[in-house]
């Protein structure tokens, strides 16, 4: 798999369906999460801005499935997909922390830390 110096390979494309997220652990052992739209990706900390803790209650859930938003599984803060801006919840106006990631061929890849 050719991928550009300074990258590192998340996992194929195909392997996030669509409309879903994927939590990964990063070298660094930084949390981050990716969520597919289609054939964008979008990368965020595992950290909500609320308290801190991760946002899924259980593994590469991140999306509610009512609303189609990212959402806290502590407090129910709802966040953007796009921009990762927290529209409604206890941390509203905030934001996640967005994490350098995009499609390298068939390839979810991040800038190596
Ligand atoms: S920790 Fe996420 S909404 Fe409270």
């Amino acid at each position: 798999m050719n991928t550009a110096p300074g990258r590192h390979v998340l996992c194929r494309l195909d392997e996030i369906e669509d409309g879903a997220g994927r939590g990964f652990t990063l070298p660094d052992g930084r949390e981050i999460f990716i969520v597919r739209q289609d054939a964008a990706v979008f990368g965020y900390l595992n950290v909500c801005p609320h308290q801190g803790t991760p946002l899924d209650w259980a593994p590469d859930t991140f999306i509610s499935e009512d609303s189609g938003l990212i959402l806290c599984a502590t407090h129910g803060a709802q966040f953007r997909i796009e921009d990762g801006l927290c529209v409604s919840g206890p941390c509203a106006g905030d934001r996640l922390s967005p994490v350098p990631v995009a499609i390298e061929g068939d390839s979810v890849v991040i800038a190596a830390p």
